[in-house]
């Protein structure tokens, strides 16, 4: 099997967009009745969930009927919550089918399908011309792209000049091999972290200059202590939760992504750069 496919499979659930369906009910809601609020604790599939969208996504200057790129948009959850909150027109683009199938009904749920697009494509490969973004973004993708100079390449050809791109990944901090399943892969065979000294490197061959960055080590460990409470004082995860997308492997990636993390090896990290 090919790593495009590899990946697509480590992410597949079979039966998702039921499975959230379901979750909306326990909570008393329909796909008729539910905001981007209800959905972004299953929606949002990266560390800290919908508050590290905001933290993030508030640095990229985004405008009303901007023209947006979300790199690995997964289900779209911060495609949608970029398309409410700053009025502006998101692609999302991802190579897991289920996920544009499901994300595609979310949008029509809470009314965003004519703001956000969702394609089954691949980053390093996209449809779209050159220049074609005012900005773009990548949450908690890159740890599953080994060739991250082709990746940014292809993002700096697709954004218009001056745009912001801004990454928001888990990236190496220190030695020693990590310990899997993580979220994003069950084995090294389809990892490949690096440092954010790597990451910028790579930016700047492409042709990008680093406006910012940020260690998020510190909110991602405060972050994962307050869900552990919120779980002991419930009996349980939420009836809508990352539980969802990871399945029965759920507790094992989290406690092996908290050690990794807690031990030095990786942390999440953010980066803004500008298509110079
Ligand atoms: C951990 S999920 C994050 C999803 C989303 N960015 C979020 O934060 O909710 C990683 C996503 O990256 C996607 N992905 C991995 N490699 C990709 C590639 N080469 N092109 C497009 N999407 C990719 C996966 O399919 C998956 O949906």
């Amino acid at each position: 099997m090919d790593v495009d496919r590899r990946v697509a499979q480590h992410y597949r659930h079979g039966n998702l967009r039921a499975s959230i369906e379901a979750g909306l009910h326990q909570l008393g809601k329909s796909s008729e009745k539910v905001t981007i609020e209800d959905l972004a604790p299953v929606d949002e599939f990266h560390i800290g969930g919908r508050s590290a969208s905001k933290h993030f996504l508030d640095q990229l200057n985004l405008t009303q009927d901007m023209s947006i790129l979300d790199v690995g948009c997964g289900l779209g959850g911060a495609a949608r919550y970029a398309a409410e909150n700053y009025k502006a027109h998101v692609t999302g683009v991802d190579l897991t089918p289920e996920y544009i199938d499901a994300g595609q009904a979310l949008c029509e749920w809470v009314g965003l399908s004519g703001r956000v697009s969702l394609h089954e494509e691949n980053a390093l490969s996209m449809t779209f011309e050159n220049a074609r973004f005012d900005s773009a973004y990548m949450m908690h993708v890159g740890m599953n792209i080994e060739d991250k100079r082709r990746l940014f390449s292809e993002i700096h050809r697709v954004l218009s000049p001056g745009a912001l791109f801004g990454i928001y990944d888990i990236m190496q901090a220190g030695s020693g091999d990590l310990n899997y399943p993580v979220p994003w892969a069950t084995s090294a065979a389809t990892s490949w972290l690096a440092d954010a000294e790597e990451y910028k490197q790579h930016l700047e061959n492409a042709g990008f200059v680093i406006v910012g960055e940020e260690d998020r080590r510190d909110f991602a460990l405060q972050f994962f202590e307050k869900a552990q409470k919120a779980n002991d004082v419930n009996g349980g995860p939420p009836s809508l939760g990352l539980h969802i997308l990871m399945q029965h492997t759920t507790a094992e990636k989290i406690a092996n992504m908290i050690g990794n993390i807690e031990s030095g090896r990786i942390a999440p990290h953010e980066i803004i750069a500008r298509k110079t």
